[in-house]
């Protein structure tokens, strides 16, 4: 399986995420698989087609935007492009456990999948992670302060959450970045 899958599998999600503005545009997918990609570096044996094909894929089946179940679309797809079946429910898995983890349940067993949960949530903080938060707030109607709280809920805690080292030094810097930023915000909303 070579390149050609991959181009396929943006193509795919370019299309599908068509339209959608609340931080689930296939944008938010490239850049979970370019940090995958970079994590993966310092890990030679793994499956880079899965990490690969399950980072892209990852929200193709989100309950949020889509009412498929068994992950419908990415098996659809990868059918489709004769991706051999012990892949697919590979990728699969892979998917299931970045969602999975949100329920604070155990972390992937795979490396694969560590690496594509560490993926996403690194795309969920930094200057990234804000403007994605304000995205979301806004779209959903709420308030400045009420995307500030989602902060101290959820995207301060993200970097102590990481399953691998490479990302747990991406998440430091962008960390450290989310703080800065709230530290100018609250004084200039206390001013
Ligand atoms: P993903 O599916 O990519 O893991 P989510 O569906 O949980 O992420 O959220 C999509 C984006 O919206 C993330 O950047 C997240 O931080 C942000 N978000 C989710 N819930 C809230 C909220 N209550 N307030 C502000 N931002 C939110
Ligand atoms: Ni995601």
């Amino acid at each position: 399986m070579g390149k050609g899958i991959i181009v396929a599998a943006k193509d795919y999600i370019y299309n599908l995420f068509k339209n959608n503005s609340d931080g689930h545009d296939a944008n938010h997918s490239i850049r979970v698989y370019q940090n995958a990609y970079r994590i993966a570096e310092g890990y030679p044996d793994i499956n880079l087609t899965v990490v690969s094909l399950a980072s892209l894929l990852h929200d193709v089946d989100d309950h949020k935007l889509f009412h498929t179940e068994n992950n419908e679309n990415a098996r659809t797809f990868m059918k489709s492009h004769q991706v051999e079946s012990d892949t697919i429910e590979f990728v699969c898995e892979v998917i299931n456990g970045v969602s999975f983890s949100k329920n604070k349940s155990n972390p992937p067993k795979s490396v694969e999948g560590k690496i594509v949960q560490d993926a996403d949530r690194l795309d969920a903080i930094g200057a990234i992670g804000i403007a994605r938060a304000f995205a979301f707030g806004g779209k959903n109607g709420r308030s400045l302060e009420d995307s500030l709280q989602h902060f101290d809920d959820k995207l301060l805690l993200l970097k102590d959450e990481m399953n691998t080292e490479e990302a747990r030094i991406i998440a430091e810097i962008r960390h450290d970045y989310m703080m800065g930023f709230l530290d100018e915000i609250h004084k200039e909303m206390d001013s």
